[in-house]
């Protein structure tokens, strides 16, 4: 690991232990414990979904695949974590910790987390953050999970040190080949499930380690916003590839979309071109102060536009968001918070903690707040094709308004989205997923 890395996670965890001090001690704790979670098992089973350590944990130290682990934080003393590395020849323990982060810390390597339970019970205010099924003993004298303190590391979390913001850079740089192979296989006419494999031997990462679990959509897939399946059988057609796909770095995810319509699709092209062209100055919106539910609104009306030129809808673009028409084809929210999660936490609290709900309109927006240099956001304008959605348009007052032949010839697309990963800053935004496609050639 380059010695900037170590650099930059030293000062991180700095940054982070004194905002995690201060709410300690406005909170009156006087010892936080995180849990980093253990593999739990099916219901019934003895077989475990993919482990990834909790995102409190892992948005401290950089240990994704830590378990069984505590990390304790006093004030005035150096954080410290009890690493387990159990004895196991049934799977591979973690590695030993390497000194780029472990120097950071005082770090104790366990064989077994009865070698902290102890913690659990000592003397002190203490809070407790993890779930008390995977602690596998009840909560001692702890506060368990406080409100309050979470919402303050949350908070915390919104604004990315330059540790944070270097790891989702990277994700993007790591995810980039990926997306190149996937678009080269959809040209192929590859099945759904040989374009996510193409991604993954591209991104050197399995399914397992990515942020999320990748929507590799075909055709009329595209329109099934978290598309969950991949076929593996191709179509008889290939019409259009939509792909939402990531890659982690430490723990932090990149979270990124791209829509490709084959050569005889003129018309879809022309919707993805006029898609990318709007989403790349909704990027160039992306500036401190900006309302995020404002900026989500004015991407209604571009979606207006795009329907209207596309000449989906006969009607004045703001008559059309005024109407609601927009929310049949953007039903989805423009982006939200990204980071240790892929959606990450607090897009709907203000700094000072109140609750920033989503308005009516737009229940599906998960971030409300305005924007502060440090965040890091996704811009993914959509535009899709819907079946559910077109049949209560078409019920609605204003079918006639839209044009439903233009409308037939689009729904084997699906439709489109474009997601890029933006920081807010004192100035310009940098988009780190334009960056990294700029950056990484093949
Ligand atoms: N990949 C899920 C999302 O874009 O929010
Ligand atoms: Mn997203
Ligand atoms: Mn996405």
């Amino acid at each position: 690991m380059p010695r900037q890395d170590a650099l930059l996670y030293a000062r991180h965890l700095e940054r982070r232990q004194s905002d995690i001090e201060s709410a300690m001690a406005e909170l009156g704790y006087d010892r936080l414990l995180i849990h980093s979670g253990r593999p739990m098992p099916r219901f019934f089973d003895d077989q475990a979904p993919p482990y990834r350590a909790n995102a409190v944990f892992v948005s401290l130290v950089p240990l994704p695949e830590a378990a069984d682990s505590l990390l304790e934080f006093r004030p005035g003393r150096r954080p410290r974590l009890w690493y387990c590395q159990p004895g196991d020849y049934w799977h591979l323990p973690p590695p030993d910790p390497e000194s780029w982060w472990a120097d950071a810390l005082d770090v104790e390597v366990v064989d077994s987390p009865k070698a902290w339970r102890d913690r659990l019970d000592a003397p002190a205010a203490r809070a407790l953050i993890g779930r008390v099924e995977e602690l596998q003993v009840d909560a001692g004298r702890a506060d368990l999970n406080p409100e309050q303190l979470i919402a303050r590391l949350d908070e915390a979390r919104t604004r990315k040190t330059a540790w944070e913001r270097h790891c989702i850079g990277l994700a993007n740089e790591r995810a980039v080949p990926g997306h190149r192979a996937a678009a080269r296989a959809f040209s192929q006419g590859a099945s759904e499930h040989d374009i996510q494999l193409a991604y993954l031997s591209a991104v050197r990462q399995d399914q397992d380690a990515l942020p999320y679990s990748s929507i590799v959509a075909l055709n009329e897939h595209a329109a099934v916003l978290h598309y969950q399946h991949r076929q593996s059988m191709p179509p008889a057609r290939h019409s259009s590839f939509l792909i939402d796909a990531g890659a982690s770095q430490a723990g932090y995810a990149a979270d990124i979309t791209r829509t490709y319509a084959m050569a005889d699709q003129d018309e879809f092209a022309a919707v993805i071109s006029a898609m990318d062209r709007a989403q790349q100055r909704l990027c160039d919106q992306v500036r401190a102060d900006v309302d995020f539910v404002e900026l989500h609104q004015e991407t209604h009306r571009a979606v207006a536009v795009i329907c209207e030129q596309a000449g989906l809808v006969r009607m004045a673009p703001e008559d059309q968001v005024e109407a609601g028409i927009t929310s049949h084809f953007f039903p989805h929210g423009l982006g939200h918070f990204i980071g240790a999660q892929v959606h990450d936490v607090a897009g709907h609290r203000a700094p000072d903690g109140s609750a920033l709900p989503p308005p009516t309109r737009h229940p599906a927006l998960r971030l409300t707040r305005r924007l502060e240099p440090g965040n890091v956001v996704t811009i993914e304008p959509g535009l899709y094709f819907i079946p559910m959605l077109l049949d209560a348009l078409k019920a609605s007052s204003y079918s006639r308004h839209i044009d439903w032949q233009a409308v037939e010839r689009l729904l084997p697309c699906g439709g489109v989205r474009i997601e890029d990963n933006v920081l807010v800053t004192e100035g310009d935004p940098v988009n780190l997923t334009r960056q990294a496609f700029e950056t990484i050639q093949d």
